[in-house]
């Protein structure tokens, strides 16, 4: 079986990461990643990288004139390790449209809400002021618009009456820890189709993937 070769961009921790990198040590996980990408040399998931064995390379957007250089300049380190997918987790930097075209249904993100509620940086504190019942989190495929893109996977996460940031925060995260992977695993196989701005699943397990090639110059 060939793996789907998999690009994570990270900014900070990693947990999704390690949650990836956990998946992937399953020799029947349909993916592997072969490279992690950071903006900022002391996120906390370059180390879980290096102590799994994954190579690991720090582009600091600081050096680039623009967005669309800095974008160009990832790009170019993820053709060079032949990466099928980009898994962005935890990734604080918008990309250009010229990034999410070139990359076009092969970028992931996860964010901790029900898209398309409570978009943004501050989704837990948006969910709490919002005084909802249930939240969660979201897989979907990225497009230029900041959280938005057809979604691939989610999980409700009750919302407690005492909850804080914090609390809201690890629950959800915990639920995100299993929605990645599974996320993945879809897209690897196969499974995945757009139809319009849908992901629908392909239950059909044979199909080649409709997605997954390699990336086109551009
Ligand atoms: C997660 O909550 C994810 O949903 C959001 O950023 C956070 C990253 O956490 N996009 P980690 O770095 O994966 O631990």
């Amino acid at each position: 079986m060939s793996r789907t070769k998999i690009g994570v961009l990270i900014s900070g921790r990693g947990s999704n990461l390690q949650a990836l990198i956990a998946a992937c040590a399953n020799p029947d996980f349909p993916a592997e990643i072969a490279l992690v990408v950071s903006n900022k040399p002391d996120a906390g998931g370059l180390e879980y990288a290096a102590e799994a064995g994954i190579e690991t390379t720090v582009i600091e957007h600081d050096g680039y004139h623009d967005r669309e250089s800095f974008d160009r300049e990832i790009d170019v380190t993820l053709k060079a390790a032949e990466i099928e997918l980009v898994c962005l987790a935890g990734f604080m930097r918008l990309l250009s449209g010229w990034f999410v075209e070139t990359w076009r249904d092969r970028v992931l993100n996860i964010h901790p809400s029900l898209l398309p509620a409570f978009k943004g940086i501050d989704a837990h504190d948006q969910a709490i002021a919002a005084g909802v019942r249930i939240s969660g989190c979201t897989v979907h495929i990225v497009r230029p618009e900041m959280d938005t893109g057809p979604v691939l996977v989610q999980a409700a996460v009750p919302v407690m009456p005492d909850d804080n940031k914090t609390s809201l925060a690890a629950r959800i995260l915990e639920a995100e820890h299993r929605c990645y992977p599974h996320a993945v695993r879809l897209l690897a196989e196969g499974r995945i189709e757009i139809v319009g701005e849908r992901a629908v699943l392909n239950t059909d397990t044979t199909a080649p993937s409709a997605l997954i090639h390699p990336a086109t110059d551009g």
